[in-house]
């Protein structure tokens, strides 16, 4: 029968590549946790209108790259394609504000964007997300990029590339726009089809377009960092200033726009070198009207996401320690020896010691090849001999050391292995 595969852009993740990102999960969990940030787990099914009206009708991401469907309740809902919408919905329906304003959450998962497959983009990815709200000084920006920064170099990530700019706010964007507007007018010919349209419906979207042509007209569109108002200008002074203080450099880039139209001042995206990789590993930036335009009080807001499959492409394997080796092989020979080391291998799981064994009773020779192949650091033969007399030796595979051990005494194994 013809196999069925997985579908164009979801993959999975294999049994030797998941203690990687167990292993960076984890290093990232504990710095989470070091600053204050708590988990929030969030549905991957939303109603459409959360991301219609949280990322903006005319972005890529809602025009052409949700996936949505009818469900038989009659009601369109959505695979989300990014957590913040999700996140402060979460904080708006359970009214975590009242408790406090101020929250720092966090949300691990997968995420699902309809795009082209190509290294390093996917249908199904995941990200790591951090939301901070309630707090609309300046220092939080810095403190966020500083700490992301810091993140981001912890688990290995070199030649950190951070680039910021402010795109303003619901006051100082509309003249800004009409700006652009009237500059790309009458270059409207050159632009692409997808320009031309969002010329009228989204024009920022266009500093994002990847065509060439588009990109070189742009190039020379004005910038919003020219037309921001003063409340917004003197916030980007502050975090410049900060970042400064945090010692934290950075680069000032005033043509990103960030896909997302949630945005107002601080936008950030965060790219490496490291393996020769250009994409952006992470992106972010505040948000003051989301909270207000989900139905919530007027609470400010500033977050990220890291790709998750970007950073793992880009931290090399940490050399056996993402290997998983069980801490003891039990080569049994013959059926009386199988049957013993059939409840001993599970005593020793219980204990918490990772034991293995062959099923098969194939020779020594061959359960032992299959204990090099896991790289067990312990292997305890039993045989006949061995039943009869009640005890047998346990060899250390690293310094081929061996020790005389009683195999009724399951604790004294637990201890040998252990070390
Ligand atoms: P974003 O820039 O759309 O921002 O995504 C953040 C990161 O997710 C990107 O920098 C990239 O590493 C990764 N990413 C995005 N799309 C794909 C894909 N198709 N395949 C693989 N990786 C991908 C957001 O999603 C915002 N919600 C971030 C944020 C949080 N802003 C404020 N709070």
């Amino acid at each position: 029968m013809a196999k069925i595969t997985s579908v164009r852009g979801f993959r999975d993740i294999l049994p030797d590549e998941t203690p990687k990102w167990q292993r960076i999960e984890e290093k990232i969990r504990e710095i989470f946790f070091n600053f204050g940030i708590q988990e929030i787990r969030i549905p991957i099914l939303e109603k459409t209108e959360l991301f219609k009206r949280g990322i903006g009708e005319t972005t890529d991401i809602v025009e052409k790259e949700m996936y949505t469907f009818l469900d038989r309740g009659n009601e369109y809902l959505t695979m989300r394609p990014e957590a913040t919408a999700s996140v402060i919905r979460a904080y708006i329906e359970h009214h975590i504000y009242e408790k406090d304003p101020v929250a720092k959450l966090f949300t691990i998962g997968p995420m699902f964007r309809r795009e082209r497959p190509q290294k390093g983009r996917f249908r199904q990815f995941h990200q790591i997300n951090v939301e901070f709200l309630g707090q609309e000084t300046p220092r939080i920006d810095a403190e966020l990029m500083s700490m992301l920064m810091h993140l981001l170099s912890e688990i290995g990530l070199g030649n950190l590339k951070l680039e910021i700019n402010s795109l303003g706010c619901d006051k100082c964007r509309p003249a800004f726009r009409e700006k652009v507007t009237s500059f790309l007018e009458d270059k409207k010919e050159n632009l692409c089809e997808d320009c031309r349209r969002r010329l009228v419906t989204n024009p920022l979207r266009i500093f994002d377009c990847k065509n060439e042509s588009c990109q070189e007209i742009i190039s020379a569109a004005p910038v919003i960092l020219d037309f921001i108002c003063a409340q917004c200008g003197g916030h980007f002074e502050e975090v410049k200033k900060y970042l400064g203080i945090l010692h934290i450099p950075f680069i000032i880039n005033s043509r990103m726009v960030r896909g997302l139209d949630y945005y107002t001042r601080t936008a950030f995206e965060i790219t490496t070198q490291s393996l020769g990789a250009q994409n952006a590993v992470t992106g972010g930036g505040r948000y003051d009207g989301l909270v207000q335009m989900l139905g919530g009080p007027d609470i400010s807001g500033i977050g990220f996401a890291i790709g998750f499959d970007r950073l793992i492409s880009m931290i090399p394997d940490a050399d056996g320690q993402d290997a998983g080796r069980p801490n003891i092989f039990i080569a049994a020979l013959g059926d009386k020896a199988q049957g013993f080391a059939f409840s001993l291998c599970n005593e020793l799981r219980l204990a918490g010691i990772r034991a293995e064994m062959d099923f098969s009773d194939r020779s020594l020779k061959s359960q032992m090849k299959r204990s090099n192949k896991l790289s067990c650091s312990h292997t305890l033969i039993i045989g006949e001999k061995e039943m009869e007399e009640g005890k047998a030796q346990l060899r250390n595979m690293g310094d081929g050391t061996q020790e005389t051990v009683d195999i009724n005494d399951t604790d004294s194994i637990v201890t040998v292995v252990s070390g």
